[in-house]
């Protein structure tokens, strides 16, 4: 894990959407520990969220909860000008929120319903968060850093959640493009790309304990002997939210042990 004797986010204002659970909300800590003056945690899960905002926050680290559904964009849009409003600028946006089809369909059996509300959250509101975070960005001549969360389903095809995949390859699309754009204002885009992690997400989707899980995608690492946490993929983020990377940009950061499907 990463060592805490420099803070590399002093001051820093973040946004993290979806960080009322499992890797936002692990990097939101990370955050903290790494001297964030202002952490926004932006979610659906209002009870949560604000238990983990509130167990967050130090006399050093504001951390508050937002109600945000990204999927709609007035949310969005409000939820990045109330951050500016109230804490003067925006540094880091982590746009993380996402979620996993109910059901293992392949093409065949194709849910355009389960599509449309899928590709409204891990695509049309991953766009959004992008958007607002990049105007802010530029209106405050802030040289910030946007990082998304992809997946190793972003850049090769699955044998089932088919609509998952084709969403986040549209997320490396954005991050790419974004990063091609934004990059004359100063501001980075990338993401992170996590092989399985046992967090609520996949322990429903697998319908299965987070031993279960971790056993099933340790078998699909190289490496042995780990399991892939939340954390490790904070680790990375917390790398593109900082200066360490300040020559990095539109690169999609594999979190995945050496993933082999
Ligand atoms: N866990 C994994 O194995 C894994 C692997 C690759 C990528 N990812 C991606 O990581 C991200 C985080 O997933 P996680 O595993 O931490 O899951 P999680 O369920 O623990 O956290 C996701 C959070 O997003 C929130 N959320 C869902 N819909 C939202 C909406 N419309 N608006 C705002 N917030 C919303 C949820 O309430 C939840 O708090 C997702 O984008 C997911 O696709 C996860």
């Amino acid at each position: 894990m990463t060592s805490l004797t420099k803070k590399k986010l002093a001051g820093k204002v973040a946004i993290i959407t979806g960080g009322a659970s499992g890797i936002g909300e692990a990097t939101a800590r990370l955050f903290a520990d790494h001297g964030a003056g202002t952490i926004i945690i932006a979610d659906i899960q209002d009870e949560l969220g604000h238990q983990v905002a509130t167990s967050i926050a130090t006399p050093d680290c504001i951390c508050t909860y937002v109600h945000c559904d990204v999927s709609d964009d007035d949310q969005v849009k409000s939820l990045v000008e109330s951050t500016v409003q109230n804490h003067g600028k925006l540094d880091i946006m982590f746009s993380n929120a996402g979620i996993l089809s109910k059901s293992d369909q392949t093409v065949l059996d194709f849910d355009f319903t389960q599509f449309d509300r899928l590709m409204a959250i891990n695509v049309r509101g991953m766009v959004a968060c992008v958007k607002e975070a990049a105007r802010a960005m530029v209106d405050g001549r802030v040289r910030g850093s946007i990082i998304c969360t992809a997946s190793v389903a972003a850049s090769q095809g699955t044998k089932r959640r088919t609509d998952y995949c084709m969403s986040k390859h549209a997320v490396l699309g954005l991050v790419r493009s974004a990063s091609k754009q934004l990059g004359v204002h100063g501001i980075r885009v990338n993401c992170v790309s996590p092989n399985g992690v046992a967090t609520p997400l996949t322990c429903g989707a697998h319908e299965k304990s987070v031993e279960e899980v971790e056993e099933i995608y340790e078998a699909k690492m190289v490496l042995k002997g780990v399991h892939l946490r939340a954390g490790h993929v904070a680790d990375a983020v917390l790398f593109l939210a900082s200066n360490e990377s300040e020559l990095i940009t539109g690169h999609d950061l594999l979190v995945d042990g050496g993933f082999q499907p």
